[in-house]
């Protein structure tokens, strides 16, 4: 079979980029792993596999295949059946935690701004549609998936490279009954950026949380907590940095709250 045929169980009406998975590339070095990389973004195709590791490239735009219909294809399926994706690699993580009984763990690496953030949040996204549940344990999800605009209003802040940049580490743990419920979770953070507190680089800002308190707070708010302008501020002012393209404080404060 030619390299550009499909194979009968692969999904059809899917374009052939590149190789999905770089263990098939013919020759293995930098120059061929970024072409193929280059070749299958310029595609719309930002996951690729080298084996069971998972590259994701930043498209800096919404992809269209992050919808339930993926949800559903994705669940259950072997790797080679459908295009490489971050479900595909948390379905696997998620059956093999209820198949071996054991502890599964991922790692996501990359600069700033590579996309860590959004990717461990489709992780989150995706264990919290597929695992069943009652009332209690869509309470525990609830809680899961409402921790990230908490975590980011406190620990995340506008970088030259991320308006979104998270200044903490983070270890996120979901702990899971014996039929697969998330039933309980636990954050640990360190190495929060304090020293941003009071000192900001030029076109970078402080935490989200001050700017969505002086732009959300109601005025209530705002007089029983002398809250002022921006520009009061010393340490919010000094960068002359406080709207950020793409990002409404005023909005991310409710939803923190
Ligand atoms: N899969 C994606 N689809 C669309 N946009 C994305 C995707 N991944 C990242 N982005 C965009 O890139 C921005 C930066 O991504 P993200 O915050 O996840 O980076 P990061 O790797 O966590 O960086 P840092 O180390 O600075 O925290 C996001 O706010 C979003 O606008
Ligand atoms: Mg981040």
């Amino acid at each position: 079979m030619g390299s550009k045929e499909r194979f009968h169980w692969q999904s059809h009406n899917v374009k052939q980029s590149g190789v999905d998975d770089m263990v098939l590339l013919s020759k293995i070095n930098e120059d061929a792993i970024v072409e193929n990389l280059k070749k299958r973004f310029m595609d719309d195709y930002i996951f690729t596999y080298i084996g069971p590791v998972l590259i994701s490239v930043n498209p800096f735009k919404q992809m269209p295949y992050f919808t339930d219909r993926e949800v559903e294809l994705y669940q259950g399926a072997a790797q080679y059946e459908n295009p490489p994706h971050i479900y595909a690699l948390t379905d696997n993580m998620y059956r093999d935690m209820l198949i071996d009984g054991e502890n599964q763990c991922v790692i996501i690496s990359g600069e700033s701004g590579a996309g860590k953030t959004v990717a461990a949040k489709y992780i989150m996204g995706y264990i919290s549609k597929v695992s069943g549940g009652g009332e209690k344990v869509q309470h525990v999800k609830d809680i899961i998936l409402q921790s990230n605009p908490l975590l980011e209003a406190f620990g995340n802040a506008k970088t030259v490279r991320n308006n979104n940049s998270s200044r903490f580490g983070k270890y996120f743990e979901i702990q899971f009954s014996r039929g697969g419920e998330p039933d309980g979770g636990k954050i640990s953070n360190f190495l929060l950026e304090k020293s941003r507190v009071v000192s900001q680089n030029e076109s970078e800002r402080n935490f989200h949380i001050y700017y969505q308190l002086i732009e959300g707070a109601s005025q209530d708010q705002k007089h029983n907590l002398g809250i002022m302008s921006p520009d009061y501020y010393y340490y919010l002012s000094q960068s002359e940095t406080y709207k950020v393209d793409g990002t409404d404080d005023r909005s991310e404060f409710h939803e923190t709250m």
